[in-house]
């Protein structure tokens, strides 16, 4: 189709312009019809920019989504044997969430966003989702108890936390349940959301936001202190496809073992990239404040704080480092 390869040719001349002119004459259609592909790509969502005697440049850090060569390097696994890229969305769990109840979706779909308007976060917060991350979801239907699907938290941030290292100057370690922080500030956060009943879920949609291309500029000013990208990490954008596929790879590995070998496989190497195992942690459990040493996590993906007088099983929370 035309507008795909209107699409196309805007990609691959990323690095720079390219003239209504030159792509009329490449595609061999008219200018007219150059610029209303150009409107109706801008309608789906694509930022595109028109500058005034240069011509069009499609702002996409870290190249657009091109699902068939990810696919590819997937060589078959579950999440990601469908991917779906959509240029803008509300927030790509809600998305995928809506497409789950319009068609008979395949297990292992995954949403990834262009931009990203309402992104969400972990308890009802809202996740900044400036230009140039990495967005997405995938769809799980595990038949499992719902104490196990918290578990996947841990499982999938372990994941994650690997495959992430692989563009950090510094390791990429784990916040308790999900978070995944690097030299101090948060890098990627991860949010699952499930329904069913108690003993068996009916679906499971786990969303990542990974702040990839991100200038730290970029940031609201007062998150900018906490949270970083690993462009401001690395010095170099990171290409989305490479990352994408690497990060999924990861996540079949880690679901196929969880499911296969259950989490007491998992738990040596999350307690090995935990930030604050060992250390000194405060966190609120209902309207009581907790402090001590998170002395361990259980095979529960549960944490275990010691303080004067007991040991305290912390099932759900935010971990605050003290000192
Ligand atoms: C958190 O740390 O609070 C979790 C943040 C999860 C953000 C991702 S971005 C992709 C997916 N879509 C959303 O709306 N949220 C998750």
């Amino acid at each position: 189709m035309n507008r795909d390869s209107v699409l196309a040719e805007l990609a691959e001349h990323q690095d720079g312009y390219i003239s209504g002119q030159e792509l009329a004459l490449r595609l061999n259609i008219s200018r007219v019809a150059v610029w209303k592909h150009i409107e109706a790509l801008k309608a789906q969502g694509y930022d595109i920019r028109a500058i005034s005697g240069r011509g069009y440049q499609l702002a996409a850090q870290g190249g657009l989504i091109r699902p068939t060569e990810i696919q590819a390097a997937l060589d078959g696994g579950l999440i990601g044997r469908q991917i779906i890229f959509a240029p803008r969305v509300d927030s790509t769990n809600e998305g995928l969430k809506r497409l789950r109840l319009e068609q008979d979706l395949a297990e292992g779909t995954v949403l990834v966003a262009g931009n990203q308007e309402k992104g969400k976060g972990r308890r009802g917060r809202r996740w900044e989702s400036p230009p140039g991350g990495l967005w997405f979801s995938f769809y799980l239907r595990p038949h499992i108890p719902l104490e196990e699907i918290a578990l996947l938290s841990l499982v999938f941030a372990a994941a994650a936390a690997g495959a992430l290292e692989q563009y950090l100057p510094q390791p990429a370690l784990i916040k308790w349940p999900n978070d995944i922080y690097t030299a101090g500030r948060k890098l990627t956060g991860i949010l699952l959301e499930t329904g069913g009943e108690l003993d068996a879920s009916e679906y499971l949609i786990v969303g990542i936001g990974i702040n990839t291309n991100i200038d730290s500029d970029d940031f609201p000013l007062e998150m900018r202190p906490f949270c970083t990208s690993l462009l401001e990490q690395g010095q170099r954008q990171v290409p989305h496809n490479e990352l994408l596929a690497r990060v999924l790879a990861q996540f079949n590995q880690y679901y196929n073992r969880f499911m296969q070998e259950g989490f007491p496989a998992i738990l040596p190497e999350f307690k090995a990239k935990c930030l604050h195992l060992g250390q000194q942690v405060e966190l609120m459990q209902g309207s009581r404040k907790i402090s001590g040493i998170n002395i361990d996590i259980n095979q529960r993906g549960h944490l275990l704080v010691q303080n004067a007088q007991e040991i305290v099983e912390i099932t759900t929370g935010d971990v605050n480092l003290v000192g």
